[in-house]
């Protein structure tokens, strides 16, 4: 039998959670989903990170704000590995916007708002090399 693909992803649980102090429960609910944790940080994102990350939205009307919402307190960025990540990882976050999210996923459980959402995933695996590549370096990421 061939061994599973892996994926990884990225994964931030976003300023209006930490402020709330609720990772270890959304850390619970990725981990209960069967991904994998394989490299995590906690930093603070200066105005010039959060407007790379973001840069795809640029133009968008809400990027200012984006900006300002993602440095307005730390933020944990890290990385998750198993099989179809990138996917799962989606399933198990709901809907960008938290009164669409179903119910049982992070951002139902946890969300405030469009912005306020709790946390961020990559939303393609080549994003999420790029995400990941953002913020870790190889040496930075552990898998058993
Ligand atoms: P995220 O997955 O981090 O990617 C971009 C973020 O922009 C998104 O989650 C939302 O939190 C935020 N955002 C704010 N306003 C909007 C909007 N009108 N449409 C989409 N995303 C928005």
């Amino acid at each position: 039998m061939t061994p599973p693909k892996l994926e990884r992803t990225l994964s931030i649980i976003k300023p209006d959670a930490t402020r709330r102090n609720i990772i270890g429960a959304i850390i619970k609910q990725l981990e209960s989903s069967g991904l994998r944790l394989v490299a995590q940080k906690r930093l603070r994102l200066s105005t010039e990170q959060a407007r790379s990350f973001y840069a795809v939205h640029a133009e968008r009307p809400f990027y200012d704000n984006l900006v300002s919402f993602m440095t307005s307190a730390p933020v944990v960025v890290q990385i998750l590995e198993g099989e179809d990540a990138v996917a799962k990882h989606r399933e198990v976050m709901g809907a960008t916007n938290p009164a669409e999210a179903k119910d049982g996923t992070i951002r139902a459980t946890h969300g405030l708002s469009l912005e306020e959402n709790s946390v961020h995933g990559s939303d393609s695996l080549t994003n999420a090399a790029t995400e990941i590549a953002f913020f870790f370096a190889a040496t930075e990421i552990f898998p058993n």
